[in-house]
């Protein structure tokens, strides 16, 4: 019958089948670990996460306040790598040695006077051993600041000519480094100037506009 042998073969065939799908393993759980674990990416236009956002703007905030705090008004002379050096020489400003100083003003006289102080006969007086370079200190301010014309006498020797005044062109303090170092070189050994006894000088004399004559000079006294 060729009816039932159908019937029986598609029994046959469901069962087969049946068995078959006992048989071979389910493959969706046996993948979920799979793809659990290894999640496969996948580009789009995902917002940026909120912890990124958060944690930039602490960072960004940070910065800001550091640099706010940390700047020094953004002042040119603030910032300064040998921090420890600076504080040093900022507490105890080396003063200008006078000496150095006036050596450097001595190049202005050189010309007439010479390197080594001794003058040129007949022409320039020296000061190497000049009683006037070591004697009174406001006489010797007094010719620097307004120049000496006329007769002289300086270690008996006879001079006439033109000392130039330097009170235009020198400030106090380079006139007193000039008079300390000439007053303590080419062997000469006389106490050094202060700027404030040029300065007082400058202000007792400053109606004056000649050169001394060398008769005035040795009547002039500071508050006399
Ligand atoms: C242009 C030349 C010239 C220059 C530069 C010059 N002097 Fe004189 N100086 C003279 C002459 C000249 C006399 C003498 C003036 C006189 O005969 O009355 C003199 C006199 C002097 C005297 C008094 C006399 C003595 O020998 O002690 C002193 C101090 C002096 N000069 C210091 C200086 C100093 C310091 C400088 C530099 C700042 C200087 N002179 C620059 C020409 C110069």
């Amino acid at each position: 019958m060729p009816e039932k042998k159908d019937t029986q073969r598609s029994g046959e065939y469901r069962m087969n089948l049946e068995a078959a799908e006992r048989l071979t393993p389910d493959v969706i759980p046996l993948h979920r670990a799979v793809m659990r674990e290894m999640a496969e990416p996948q580009d789009g236009l995902e917002p940026v996460p909120v912890w990124l956002i958060l944690g930039f703007l602490t960072l960004a905030g940070w910065a800001g306040w550091y640099i706010a705090s940390n700047s020094g008004g953004f002042a040119p002379d603030q910032y300064n790598e040998k921090a420890a050096f600076a504080a040093v020489s900022a507490e105890a400003p080396k003063p200008v040695d006078p000496m150095v100083l006036g050596r450097r003003i001595y190049n202005n006289c050189t010309t007439c006077h010479q390197d080594d102080g001794s003058g040129v006969e007949g022409a320039f007086p020296p000061l190497a051993g000049s009683e006037i370079v070591a004697g009174a200190p406001e006489q010797l301010a007094a010719i620097l600041l307004h120049g000496l014309h006329g007769p002289l006498r300086v270690k008996g020797a006879e001079y006439n000519g033109e000392m130039p005044e330097w009170g235009s062109k020198l400030k106090d303090e380079q006139i007193a480094a000039v008079m300390t170092y000439i007053r303590a070189s080419f062997g000469n050994n006389a106490p050094p100037v202060q700027a404030d006894l040029v300065k007082q000088v400058r202000e007792a004399t400053a109606s004056r506009s000649q050169p001394w004559t060398e008769a005035e000079l040795r009547q002039f006294r500071l508050g006399g």
